[in-house]
């Protein structure tokens, strides 16, 4: 089992693809993994971390700018890292079989995984809440609110982390 503990870091703007971390740093404790949860914003070194989890929500076709940012700035150090990736988006169940389903955005997750040499990417449902607020937040959850946030197949994928740093 890795000693060193893993950074899971996120982009998050309505706290959904937040919990998603949460989700998956609480199955990897599960596993005796060490763990650190956090805005990948807030992360200023890799220093002391042997693998990197990086998570972002969708919107407008693209990955969180959080994770964006991050992606670039440790990108020498995330090439040498074992680390995973994964987005938040669709507002239906069509990424539950494992594919991309109609993730809009989730191609350019798939190449930064290509130029980090990341060792999986996943994309899973997102969350609209019904009283978002802000446009088009709002006019979006009149039809589309709703948590397709699969924790069973999110802590699943977690799972398979931690069998392959074992
Ligand atoms: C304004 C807006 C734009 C969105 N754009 C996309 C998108 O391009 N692709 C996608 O798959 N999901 C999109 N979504 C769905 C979000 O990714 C989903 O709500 C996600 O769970 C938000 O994560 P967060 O709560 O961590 O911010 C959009 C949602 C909103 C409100």
């Amino acid at each position: 089992m890795t000693k060193e503990t893993v950074l899971v870091a996120y982009g998050s703007k309505r706290g959904g693809t937040a919990e998603i971390a949460e989700w998956i740093g609480a199955s990897l404790r599960a596993d005796h993994i060490s763990v650190a949860v956090k805005p990948a914003r807030e992360v200023h070194s890799l220093s002391g971390f042997g693998a990197v989890v990086l998570g972002g929500a969708l919107y407008s076709g693209r990955w969180h700018r959080d994770s964006r940012h991050f992606a670039r700035r440790f990108t020498r150090q995330l090439r040498e890292h074992p680390v995973w990736l994964f987005a938040s988006g669709p507002l239906d169940d069509s990424t539950d079989a494992g594919t991309d389903g109609k993730a809009f955005g989730a191609r350019a997750v798939h190449r930064t995984a290509d130029r980090l040499g990341a060792r999986g990417t996943a994309i899973f449902g997102g969350r609209l809440e019904r009283t978002a607020t802000g446009f088009p937040a709002s006019a979006m959850a009149k039809s589309s609110a709703g948590d397709f946030r699969n924790r069973a197949r999110i802590e699943a994928w977690a799972k398979d982390i931690a069998t392959r740093l074992g």
